[in-house]
């Protein structure tokens, strides 16, 4: 288990999925402006995001079937699972065949990022989930994943979440980072939390800021489509063996199910300290 993660630059990943060859690769990605880009903390709700965004690109493109055929293909090739961090080091070279518009999605700490991101080149959109349901979330994975390590109970995993010594480290630092870049011209933040209180509104907001343009019954149909008992449903086909991991409850509020009182309270006290009084903090639904 010990070889199941790796260390770059002080914070861990998957030796499945990643190396420290690919995270130095990835610096050297040009970027286009017309990239959209989706980052968040694993298990903040990325497949879900990424579903909607790429529905609403396509409805905004208009893409004939053909094309569309040409960008599923092109993406198929690359890669299974489409994280910007994942893969062999030669991956962004081959990067540079997809169509535009590429739809990128990062687990990564904005740092890590190629720079040109953070300078205003493409826009993104980060996505915010409230830390207890993300804890319970990455939880369940990581002792489902035959990839990563498990641990031996929900407490030592406690543990792990809160001092950062998972797979893409903290999600507090990363919030912390995100938070400098709150007030960003190209970049916009938005909560899983939000999403599934009103998607369709959610959609409208994500819409506004890609500057896609959609009517009104597209924005209820990819509701639909991308409904969590929708994207359950299909996910065999979507994710294969691991749908029924990743698809696992979509609700908000099950860290109730684990969370002791003395953890809730450690939890609540970590976020005050971390981010309490940073403007992203009234983003995420607490
Ligand atoms: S990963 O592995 O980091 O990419 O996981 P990620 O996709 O970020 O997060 C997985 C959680 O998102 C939930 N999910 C959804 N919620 C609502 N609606 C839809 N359509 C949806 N799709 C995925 C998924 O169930 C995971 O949360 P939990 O709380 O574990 O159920």
């Amino acid at each position: 288990p010990e070889d199941m993660l790796f260390s770059y630059r002080g914070i861990l990943y998957p030796t499945a999925f990643s190396s420290p060859e690919t995270l130095e690769a990835l610096k050297s990605l040009e970027i286009r402006s017309d990239d959209v880009i989706l980052a968040g903390y694993p298990k903040t709700g990325t497949n879900w995001l990424e579903e909607m965004v790429r529905e609403l690109e396509s409805a905004d493109a208009k893409y004939t079937e053909e094309e569309m055929k040409e960008r599923i293909d092109a993406e198929k090739e690359l890669q299974m699972f489409p994280r910007l961090e994942f893969g062999d080091p030669g991956i962004y070279e081959r990067m540079k065949k997809l169509p535009s518009r590429r739809i990128i999605s990062t687990h990564l700490h904005p740092h890590l990022l190629p720079f040109s991101i953070l300078q205003g080149k493409a826009k993104v959109l980060v996505l915010l989930r409230n830390p207890k349901d993300t804890a319970i979330s990455y939880y369940h994975f990581y002792n489902n994943m035959p990839v990563l390590p498990s641990f031996a109970s929900w407490d030592e995993y406690f543990a792990a979440f809160m001092n950062g010594k998972l797979a893409w480290g903290s999600y507090f630092d990363q919030l912390v980072e995100w938070n400098q870049y709150i007030d960003h011209e190209k970049i916009m933040m938005i909560s899983y939390e939000e999403l599934k209180e009103n998607p369709v509104l959610g959609m409208k907001k994500i819409a506004a800021f890609f500057g896609f343009s959609l009517d009104e019954e597209d924005f209820h149909r990819i509701a639909k489509k991308t409904s969590f008992q929708a994207m359950k449903e299909k996910s065999k086909e979507t994710h294969g063996k691991f749908g029924d991991i990743l698809f696992r409850k979509g609700i908000v509020g099950s860290w109730r199910d684990l969370f002791s009182k003395a953890q809730n309270e450690e939890m609540d006290r970590k976020f005050e300290d971390s981010i309490g009084r940073t403007k992203l903090a009234a983003k995420i639904k607490y």
